[in-house]
């Protein structure tokens, strides 16, 4: 069953969104009119449409995210597993959240700022109520439903993410919300659900338009719902970020993360290539989301989890687990927790780090050492340097604070958050010397004397 437009509303969005459904419903149910199958008549009413929502539309005003979100995420650790008959502590259900959230609480992750936790892919049943149009959770693996589920998370003080997808699938072929976004909206927040991933799996031309049309009607569900958004992916990064940050408080801008340090170094390098200026986007309210964090796991060493944990404080990126916490090491742990990695993860002072300088590990190389720098809003500066080179022996960076991009006019002291030391000060005679192994980094907070 699909939605009725809404006739009697004053809202301009809505008559958008009553348009954007024929014409979507033109460009998949391929039954419209012979006129609709023209591409040029299609663009032209998809730019209008968008015109229409860029005068409408504000601004995404929830009030949320004025800080990097954080939280645990089910994707990457536990994907699609939906057999609980064979596996069933760590099949998709609600036994499986209800564990994460009850050892988020107690490892102390939930005080630390972690406080979402979200359900991905593969809850649902495979086809919608066919009286209400609703989505329904998978009857024998969240046998109470999501709306329990979201008071137990409640009554641990998290609260509860849920996932969609702006095509009529999910990218692993659940229901997606296209043709549904008001309906879906209101359930979620009916559920008491405070955060909706909504992905981009078949999500077809005029996407954007679905985005902001779902973004509005969680507006006026009046229910605070954090909204992340994963078009840019889908769209290849050809996206006007200034506008994804109007729609969405968090937004995919590269590829998935797998456990890997080469997926995770792919990601570090997009980047710090900041193509399209996405880095530039980002601010209290909207974020760029450079996907789950792998610590914890079983691909990272322990130099690779410090380098993604490093980096996405670099970034102010979302920090979303997606570890099994029932089974994690104290290590990633430890490193999850590091109050030094959190604060300058959600401190901001105006500005994501940037990437300042680049070396080839020998020249003519494609293997690099690099340096970020982030401001910081206390005045002083996180450095950070990155040896991406998988050539196992450690390299030695020995560069002037002016060098690693710092620009006063004195000397610096250098405070090492991951082995709380202090050295310098430094300046262009003294400069600073440090020895990091294959595919690991260090950080500095670094002091200007006066
Ligand atoms: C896409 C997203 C992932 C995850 C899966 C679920 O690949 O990028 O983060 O949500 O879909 O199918």
């Amino acid at each position: 069953m699909k939605e009725k437009p809404l006739l009697l509303s004053s809202a301009p969005l809505i008559y958008a969104y009553m348009l954007y459904f024929l014409f979507s419903s033109a460009f998949v149910d391929i039954e419209f009119s012979v006129d609709m199958e023209n591409k040029a008549l299609q663009l032209v009413c998809l730019s209008v449409l968008n015109m229409l929502l860029l005068l409408t539309v504000d601004s995404l005003d929830n009030g949320l995210a004025l800080r990097p979100p954080m939280g645990w995420m089910a994707w990457e650790r536990f994907r699609c597993n939906t057999n609980c008959t064979e596996d069933p502590t760590n099949c998709i259900s609600e036994r499986l959240i209800m564990q994460m959230c009850d050892k988020m609480v107690t490892d102390g992750l939930r005080d630390a700022g972690y406080t979402y936790i979200s359900i991905d892919d593969c809850w649902s049943e495979r086809e919608r109520d066919p009286v209400s149009g609703r989505l329904v959770a998978d009857r024998k693996r969240f046998p109470s439903g999501i709306k329990a589920l979201a008071n137990y998370v409640h009554n641990q003080g998290m609260k509860l993410g849920i996932y969609s997808d702006m095509g009529t699938q999910t990218c692993k072929g659940y229901p997606g919300s296209e043709f549904y976004i008001l309906t879906d909206s209101k359930t979620f927040a009916d559920w008491g659900v405070d955060m909706l991933k909504m992905d981009c799996c078949n999500g077809g031309s005029g996407m954007e338009i679905g985005y902001e049309t779902m973004g509005y009607f969680l507006n006026e569900t009046g229910r605070p719902v954090l909204y992340s958004c994963s078009y840019p992916v889908c769209l290849g990064g050809k996206v006007n970020y200034k506008q994804v940050a109007r729609t969405c408080n968090m937004w995919r801008n590269a590829v998935d993360l797998t456990d890997s340090w080469d997926r995770v170094y792919k990601v570090i390098r997009i980047y710090g290539d900041n193509s399209g200026n996405f880095l530039e986007a980002a601010g209290p309210g909207h974020w760029n989301d450079a996907d789950e964090l792998m610590l914890g796991d079983f691909g990272l060493s322990e130099g690779q989890q410090t380098a993604q944990m490093v980096m996405w404080a670099m970034w102010s990126a979302p920090l979303f687990i997606s570890a099994d916490l029932r089974h994690i090491s104290a290590f990633a742990r430890d490193l999850l927790l590091n109050k030094d990695l959190i604060a300058i993860n959600q401190d901001w002072a105006g500005s994501v780090g940037h990437r300042v300088w680049q070396d080839p590990r020998v020249p003519g190389d494609d293997e690099i050492i690099e340096g970020w720098i982030k401001p910081m809003s206390n005045g002083l500066t996180a450095v950070a340097i990155l040896n991406g080179s998988t050539y196992g022996e450690p390299v030695t960076v020995t560069k002037s604070p002016h060098q690693l991009g710092l620009r006063g006019n004195t000397s610096y002291i250098f405070f090492d958050v991951l082995n709380s030391e202090k050295y310098g000060p430094y300046n262009d005679t003294v400069p600073m010397k440090v020895r990091i192994p294959a595919t690991s980094v260090v950080l500095f907070i670094a002091t200007e004397l006066q």
